[in-house]
């Protein structure tokens, strides 16, 4: 309890020596903490959304207190100081120094993992979420935590199933009525539309599965199911 305690304290602390930034806090921390200890092989996992890579750290701490061995976690982010889908339309022209954030950096989050030693765990992709299907990844556990609108939200969605199996633990952050720059935020729509069940963690996380999808039927086959 105390070493794990103390396990959080030390990334943060390493986390604030090389100015890394980000939203990830105790939750996040329970969460990936409860996630790893399910009795699981995890070796392939995603991140979609890495900015500083605080999520990423505590996921790979979290991994390795489980005795995890030779996982490849996916971390994937535009990584570029462009706005983010939610901040809204009248909002594109800005980036993230003139809404004072600091900007999403691949050089800080390949630093704090190195710093961390885990290296060889994380293969970093740099640009638009969809470029994880050029891995071919096969998912034992994804976390989606991009842009928090709708159309962004089930892309990911679709996109990170595609690569999973009955087994794939799927999960998300900033399932709630939370906003930003004046722009609502979409995840629980997009959730609740692609999923029958599921649940949620601290009043912040979605989870879900394979086998709790909802079969949406498209044109082509409400035509093949049309008769005569
Ligand atoms: C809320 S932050 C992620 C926070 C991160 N999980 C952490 O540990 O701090 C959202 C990130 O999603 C990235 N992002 C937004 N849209 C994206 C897209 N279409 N493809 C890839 N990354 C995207 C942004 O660059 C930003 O770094």
């Amino acid at each position: 309890m105390i070493l794990n305690f103390l396990r959080r304290k030390i990334i943060n602390l390493a986390c604030d020596v090389l100015n890394i930034k980000g939203w990830s806090g105790k939750k996040h921390w329970k969460l990936f903490q409860e996630v790893f200890s399910r009795k699981k092989k995890f070796k392939e996992l995603a991140i979609l959304g890495v900015y500083h890579g605080k999520d990423l750290s505590y996921i790979c701490s979290s991994l390795k207190k489980n005795n995890v061995k030779d996982f490849k976690i996916y971390a994937v982010d535009l990584f570029e100081n462009v706005a983010m889908a939610d901040w809204g339309p009248e909002n594109q022209h800005l980036n993230w120094n003139d809404i004072k954030i600091e900007p999403p950096s691949l050089k800080k989050a390949k630093s704090i993992i190195k710093l961390l030693g885990f290296s060889k765990n994380v293969i970093f992709i740099k640009g638009d979420f969809k470029k994880l299907a050029d891995y071919k990844p096969k998912l034992d556990f994804f976390y989606i935590d991009l842009s928090h609108d709708y159309k962004t939200t089930c892309d990911a969605i679709e996109l990170c199933v595609k690569f999973s199996d009955d087994e794939t633990i799927m999960m998300g952050d900033d399932y709630g009525d939370g906003g930003f720059l004046g722009q609502r935020w979409e995840v629980k729509k997009a959730v609740s539309d692609k999923f029958k069940d599921f649940k949620i963690h601290y009043n912040l996380f979605w989870e879900s599965n394979k086998k709790n999808l909802k079969i949406i039927s498209t044109k082509k086959d409400k035509l093949k199911n049309f008769t005569y």
